[in-house]
């Protein structure tokens, strides 16, 4: 199992915050961002890890992470020249995923739940993690029937179909690089994770596991400063 965290883009959504740095890289309590999407990989046993990160912005990343050895593991690292979408990531990683299988984890997603099992034990297919939310119309959105299985993923519906938002780790067989290879940009230019899941499941071949434990996606004002409150009091922080 290989692994990949996504930390491009443009982090307009912070800005001043990301004008001279990325998103990625903002403090949550005592540490760097990144570092929690990372612990995620490592604690699950992943020893090799792609770092895609936006171009004016990799000598910072490659500055803090270095070769991976502090780690334990070994860091590559790519550009994504544009944010042109979530699944360019399995093309742009086509040659460091080589033959093996793939977890994608975003670089602004916190998880509280250890993986490990999960991921350890993923044979084929896909894996994803989806997590009730008050807010549905920001993420991707999934579906299930009365068995609670997953019928449809909608990327931010603007008409509500369920509560269950897909969080950005997801666990993928070695047929996602020629899945993404074949998308086509949505209608905001972007090549979809949404639709990467909806492949799988047309294939009958999505698993969803829920999320247990707190998950955050620090990408907005609000939510980086609950993930700082949130992890300052995991910390021990005497002042929250
Ligand atoms: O956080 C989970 C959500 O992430 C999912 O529920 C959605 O299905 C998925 O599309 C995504 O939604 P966001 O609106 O949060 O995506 P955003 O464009 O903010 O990108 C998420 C992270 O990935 C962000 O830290 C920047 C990075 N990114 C994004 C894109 C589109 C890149 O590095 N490159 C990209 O091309």
């Amino acid at each position: 199992m290989k692994g990949i965290i996504l930390a491009g883009g443009g982090g307009t959504r912070l800005h001043p915050l990301t004008k001279i740095t990325s998103k990625q890289l903002l403090p949550i309590y005592n540490k760097p961002m990144i570092y929690y999407p990372l612990d995620t990989l490592i604690k699950a046993g992943i020893k090799e890890i792609l770092i895609i990160v936006a171009p004016d912005r990799a000598g910072d990343f490659l500055r803090l992470l270095g070769s991976g050895s502090e780690f334990g593991v070994k860091f590559s690292f790519e550009i994504q020249d544009k944010p042109a979408g979530i699944a360019q990531a399995f093309t742009i990683g086509e040659n460091f995923i080589g033959d093996d299988d793939v977890t994608l984890i975003l670089g602004d997603n916190i998880f509280e739940q250890d993986f490990s099992e999960q991921i350890k034990n993923f044979k084929s297919g896909s894996l994803i993690f989806a997590k009730k939310v008050n807010d549905p119309e920001r993420f991707g959105i999934v579906e299930f029937d009365e068995n609670k299985k997953a019928i449809q993923i909608v990327e931010k519906p603007t008409e509500y179909i369920s509560d269950y938002a897909v969080t950005g780790l997801y666990v993928y067989d070695n047929r996602v690089v020629g899945i993404a290879k074949n998308l086509s940009p949505s209608g905001r230019g972007e090549l979809e994770i949404t639709d990467v899941n909806n492949e799988y499941l047309k294939l009958n071949e999505l698993n969803v596991s829920e999320v247990f434990g707190y998950w955050l996606d620090a990408g907005t004002f609000d939510s980086l400063l609950e993930a700082n409150i949130l992890i300052a009091k995991r910390e021990g922080s005497k002042i929250v």
